[in-house]
C-alpha cells in the first residue's frame, strides 16, 4: 500500500550530545571579519503585505481541538470555546491571516457538516485519521464538527485576522464552493443560507475575501495534471457572486520546484484567453525543509532528521534546504511573468515550515507535532526575511501551522499552553508588516561547516529592512552556531539618531520552551552602539535581531 505521505508527494541521528556554544574571543576575531549591513533609502523593493504574515490551522490532530477549541465548558479558560492563552498571544503579534481547515483536509471537508447547533452537527473520520505516521490518537480519528465555520470566523475577528477558506475541489461539486461563499457572505436576511449563519448568531455578513480553490491539487487534493486542475479551477471559480465582498481566488500552485506545473496551469488557464488571469488573486507555493540526509535519499521518510537531537550541520542543512524558497519564488514569479506580464498574480507560500521525523511531540500521539527549536526560530526569520525581501512578488504566506503541528508558534494540551521560539521571531517580525522594504546588503564572511568530511560553505549573515516613516526596521539572522559577529550598520541616505535592538537566542541551539520550562528562549534586548549616524552591532551566535531605528 502506498503510505500517504509518498502519494501526497507524488514522488516526493545524531549523537544527542548537547552542542554548547563557543563564545571564546578566538571564535570570534577568527570569523567575524568586517560585516556590513548597508540599507537604501533610495531602493524602495514594494509594500510589505501584512498578509505575508499568515497562519495555518488545519483540523489534523490536535491543531483545532485541543490547540484552538476547548469548548465553551472547559475548565481551561476560553473565550467562546476558543483557547485565551491562544488569542492572548496572537493578537501580540498582529495576524493578517489565518487559513482554513487544511491542508489536505480540506479536499475532505463537507463545509455544511460544520454549521448549524452543534449538537445537531455530525460526526465524520477525520482525513488524517489513518494516514501518515504515527496515525491519529483515537481521541483525534473522528470529527465532532465542533468547529466549523462560524467558530473559525469568531476565531479569527477575536484575533483580529482575516479568514482564509480553502475549498474542496476534490469531493464536493463546484457548486458547494458557491454556497459556502453565500453562506458567509450573502446579506441578512436575503437567502436561506444568510438565515442560517443569522440563526447561529451572526446576523451580518462575514465578508470572507480569500478563498482556496483546492489544495494541493497535484496529491492530495485530487492527483490532477496540472491543465486538469486549471479547467476545474476556472469551473469552480467562474461567476461566483461575492455578495458585495470582493473574492480574491488562490489557485493550488506547484509541489517545491515543480515548475512544469506552474508552467501547465498557466497554459491552460490563457486557452480561454488572457483576461482569465484576472480571476486569479493568488497562486500557492508550499515549501517544507524536511530532507536532512545530507544528499543520500530521496525518501520521505528516511531523509528527515529530528527536530531535538541534532549536530551542527543538520542546522546549516535544515537552513539551506529552506532557504530554497527563495529561488522557488524568483522561478516560479519569472513562468507566471510570461503568461502574466503585469504580474497580476501574485505567490501564496501558504504553507512553510521545516518537517522532522516524529519523536518530540510534547502531547504523545500528536500527528505531525515537533518541539521546535533555536534553529526553527534562525530558520523562520531567515524564511520571513525572504518574503520582506520580494514584497512584489510574495502577497501571501502561511507558517505551517500554528499550534501543535510542523513550525508550531504554540504549543498546547488541556490547560498547559507555552509559546515556541518560533512564536517569539512572530512577535518580532510584526513590525515589519505594510512597511516599504527596502534593498539592504548584507557583507558578512562565509562560514564553512563539516558536511560529511567536506568543507561546506553557508553565507554568514541575511535579513531584511522596511521603513514606516522615520522608523527603520532591521531583522536579520546569523546563522553562525558558534561566532558572533560584528555589524557595521549604515543607512544610506540617512542618520540614525537612536537605535534598540531585541535579540533571540540562546547558549545551546537546541534550547526550546516546553509546558515546564517556558522561558528557555525568549526575547532579550541588547544594547547597540550609535557613532556618527551609524550603528556598530554584535549579532549573537545562532541569532534572530530585530533593530529599530529612528533617523533623521
Ligand atoms: O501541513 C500538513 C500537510 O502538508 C497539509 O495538509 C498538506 O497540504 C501538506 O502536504
Amino acid at each position: 500500500m502506498i503510505r500517504r505521505r509518498e502519494f501526497l508527494r507524488a514522488s516526493a541521528a545524531v549523537s544527542g550530545l548537547a552542542f554548547v556554544r563557543n563564545f571564546s574571543p578566538l571564535a570570534f576575531s577568527q570569523s567575524s571579519g568586517r560585516a556590513r549591513v548597508e540599507i537604501l533609502l533610495d531602493e524602495p523593493l514594494g509594500n510589505i503585505s501584512p498578509n505575508i504574515y499568515g497562519h495555518f490551522t488545519e483540523n489534523l490532530s490536535g491543531v483545532i481541538y485541543d490547540g484552538i477549541w476547548v469548548g465553551e465548558d472547559s475548565k481551561v479558560p476560553n473565550v467562546s470555546g476558543i483557547r485565551k492563552a491562544l488569542v492572548d498571544e496572537m493578537r501580540k503579534i498582529k495576524p493578517a491571516l489565518v487559513r482554513f481547515p487544511g491542508g489536505c483536509f480540506a479536499d475532505s471537508y463537507d463545509w455544511r457538516d460544520g454549521v448549524g447547533p452543534r449538537e445537531k452537527r455530525p460526526r465524520r473520520t477525520n482525513f488524517w485519521a489513518f494516514g501518515d505516521s504515527p496515525p491519529a490518537p483515537a481521541n483525534h480519528r473522528y470529527d465532532p464538527n465542533l468547529f466549523g465555520t462560524n467558530e473559525f470566523v469568531q476565531f479569527c475577528r477575536l484575533i483580529g485576522g482575516q479568514p482564509y477558506l480553502a475549498a474542496n475541489v476534490r469531493s464536493l461539486p463546484a457548486e458547494e464552493l458557491y454556497r459556502w461563499v453565500e453562506y458567509c457572505n450573502s446579506p441578512a436576511g436575503s437567502t436561506t443560507l444568510a438565515d442560517e449563519r443569522s440563526a447561529a448568531g451572526f446576523k451580518d455578513p462575514f465578508n470572507v475575501r480569500y478563498w482556496g480553490v483546492g489544495n494541493e491539487s497535484w496529491g492530495c487534493g485530487g492527483n490532477f495534471t496540472a491543465q486538469e486542475y486549471a479547467v476545474e479551477y476556472r469551473r469552480y471559480t467562474t461567476w461566483v457572486p461575492g455578495f458585495g465582498q470582493e473574492l480574491s481566488f488562490i489557485a493550488s500552485g506547484p509541489d517545491g520546484d515543480n515548475r512544469e506545473w506552474t508552467r501547465g496551469f498557466f497554459e491552460e488557464i490563457v486557452r480561454k484567453g488572457k483576461q482569465q488571469i484576472r480571476g486569479i488573486h493568488g497562486f500557492a507555493l508550499h515549501h517544507y525543509a524536511w530532507n536532512l540526509s545530507r544528499g543520500k535519499t530521496e525518501d520521505w521518510d528516511q531523509g528527515k532528521g529530528d527536530a531535538l537531537k541534532f549536530e551542527p550541520v543538520d542546522w546549516y542543512e535544515l537552513l539551506h534546504e529552506g532557504e530554497r524558497v527563495e529561488s522557488m519564488i524568483t522561478g516560479h514569479w519569472q513562468i507566471m511573468g510570461e503568461f502574466d506580464k503585469d504580474h497580476h498574480v501574485k505567490i501564496a507560500v501558504d504553507e512553510w515550515g521545516p518537517w522532522y521525523r516524529p519523536g518530540s511531540e510534547l502531547t504523545p500521539g500528536d500527528q505531525l507535532e515537533q518541539t521546535p527549536t533555536l534553529r526553527d526560530a534562525v530558520f523562520s526569520g531567515m524564511t520571513l526575511d525572504v518574503f520582506n525581501r520580494h514584497p512584489e512578488k510574495v502577497g501571501i504566506a502561511c507558517c505551517a501551522q500554528l499550534i501543535n503541528c510542523l513550525n508550531s508558534l504554540y504549543l498546547a494540551h488541556e490547560d498547559r499552553f507555552c509559546v515556541t521560539p518560533v512564536g517569539h521571531v512572530f512577535a518580532m517580525y510584526a513590525a515589519h508588516q505594510g512597511g516599504q522594504s527596502l534593498r539592504t546588503e548584507f557583507t558578512a564572511p562565509e562560514i564553512q561547516y563539516d558536511r560529511d568530511g567536506k568543507s561546506t560553505p553557508f553565507w554568514g549573515l541575511k535579513g531584511s529592512a522596511s521603513l514606516h516613516g522615520k522608523e527603520l526596521v532591521l531583522t536579520a539572522v546569523n546563522p553562525n552556531v558558534s561566532a558572533p559577529l560584528e555589524v557595521q550598520i549604515v543607512v544610506q541616505g540617512a542618520r540614525i539618531n537612536s537605535a534598540d535592538a531585541t535579540v533571540l537566542t540562546a547558549s545551546d541551539i537546541h534550547a526550546h520552551n516546553t509546558f515546564v520550562d517556558r522561558q528557555a528562549v525568549a526575547p532579550a534586548s541588547q544594547k547597540i552602539e550609535i557613532t556618527d549616524g551609524g550603528g556598530v552591532f554584535r549579532f549573537p551566535a545562532a541569532s534572530v535581531s530585530k533593530i529599530t531605528l529612528q533617523l533623521s
